[in-house]
């Protein structure tokens, strides 16, 4: 067990939080999608509470270790003291005289700051020892809420850790709760459904599920890699040539484990990908010159009914090219299923996951909705997470 914020004596510290602010932005820097701001929101208000000065650091996209002033977390802060209803103060880098300057110039208990993009530094993932410790620097204790970040052992994550008492925030806890100690000991029975664009990305997810799971439900592009090895006639589905030894080494061990894999048996097909494509309802069987982008509606009722008595569910990957409203029904159909499963406890990973069950408004419907992309992945996949392997045991 790691120790969190509540283990620690706020009143009066300077408590220096690690968030995953990096949001997606458009053209005109607005920010598109704010979930992982709000999220962080209980951390940053529980030490607000306890009485104190609040530093928060984080990187913005992918700036490779120099200023790129369409990364600046500015918008972020902007949005974050609108959310807080406080004043967020902007630093103008996240170490060096300046920035130490800036901060002591804040009131004290209450405050609220934000240092620029940490990647804008290129020894943040290069997590060099001297960077992490000047970072250290401007706290009395590090907090980490990273969960999306944790993946990357970089010096605002790992090497931190080293120079301060460490522990995690309210949402880093709640992402080690379902995300690991579910699937750990999940009850039964337990079922992950899994899709997505390729079998490469998920093999090491799917090795690591068949030895917890009692079923796999697997829609999406992934699918007809697996179909392929059954045989069954794919048309022109995307399917990965190199991988269908995995897929058949795969379906071969979830027999020995007695998991049982669930493939569609029908698909909406089309042409070519394009919104306005003839489509049709096709399966098992897909005829040449077609593919498919979504399960069809006998597979919606299939996954459905296997679904009826989980009590775990994990899912990952959409079921279709859920990004085009027409190729969206599979993936809305499992997202409305989980929704009325009252009984199971339903967890969401993957980037593209969450933001398609966003899209459909069921967000609030699931016990755990993961703000780690590649972070959940690598966590489904059972590896060791640096950012949190790094912190102080209870
Ligand atoms: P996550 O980010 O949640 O891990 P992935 O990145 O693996 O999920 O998969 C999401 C992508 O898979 C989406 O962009 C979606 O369009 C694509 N996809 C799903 N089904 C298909 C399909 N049948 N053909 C092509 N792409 C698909
Ligand atoms: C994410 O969005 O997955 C995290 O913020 C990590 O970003 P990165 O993949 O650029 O390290
Ligand atoms: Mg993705």
């Amino acid at each position: 067990m790691k120790k969190t914020i509540r283990d620690f004596e706020l009143k009066g510290k300077r408590v220096l939080i690690r968030v995953d602010f990096n949001v997606p932005l458009d053209k005109g820097l607005n920010i598109t999608d704010d979930t992982r701001i709000r999220a962080s929101l209980p951390t940053i208000q529980y030490a607000l509470d306890q009485g104190a000065k609040v530093i928060l650091m984080s990187h913005l996209g992918r700036p490779e270790g120099r200023p790129v002033s369409s990364m600046s977390l500015s918008p972020v802060a902007k949005r974050l003291s609108e959310l807080l209803g406080r004043e967020v103060a902007q630093c103008s880098d996240c170490v060096g005289a300046r920035v130490k300057e800036e901060l002591k110039g804040l009131d004290g208990s209450g405050s609220v700051a934000l240092l620029e993009n940490l990647r804008f530094n290129p020894n943040e993932e290069k997590n060099d020892a001297n960077f992490a410790k000047a970072l250290a620097e401007h706290g009395d204790v590090y907090i980490d809420d990273a969960f999306g970040s944790s993946h990357r052992a970089h010096a605002s994550i790992e090497g931190v850790t080293r120079y301060l008492p460490s522990g995690a925030g309210f949402l880093l806890e709640k992402e080690i709760r379902y995300l690991g100690e579910t699937l750990q000991n999940p009850r039964k029975p337990f079922a992950a459904i899994l899709g997505g664009s390729k079998v490469s990305d998920k093999i090491r997810v799917v090795e690591n599920l068949l030895a917890k799971v009692d079923k796999i439900l697997i829609g999406g592009a992934m699918a007809y890699t697996f179909l392929r090895v059954q045989g069954v006639n794919i048309g022109n589905s995307k399917y990965e040539k190199e991988r269908l030894d995995v897929a058949r080494a795969i379906l071969q061990k979830a027999q020995e484990k007695k998991v049982e894999i669930l493939l569609p048996v029908d698909h909406l097909t089309v042409p070519k990908v394009d919104e306005n494509a003839p489509t049709k309802i096709e399966g098992p069987f897909i005829s040449e010159g077609r593919l498919g982008v979504d399960i069809g509606p006998r597979t919606i009722e299939l996954f459905g009914r296997a679904l009826d008595s989980a009590k775990t569910v994990v899912w990952n990957g959409p079921m279709g090219i859920f990004e085009m409203k027409l190729f969206s029904k599979g993936s809305y159909a499992i997202a409305e299923k989980l929704s009325q499963l009252k009984e199971a406890v339903t967890i969401i990973g993957g980037g593209d996951t969450a933001a398609c069950v966003t899209s459909f408004g069921f967000e609030g419907k699931m016990s755990h909705l993961s703000t780690g992309g590649g972070a959940s992945l690598e966590y489904l996949e059972g590896k060791t997470l640096p950012g949190i392997a790094a912190l102080q045991d209870k």
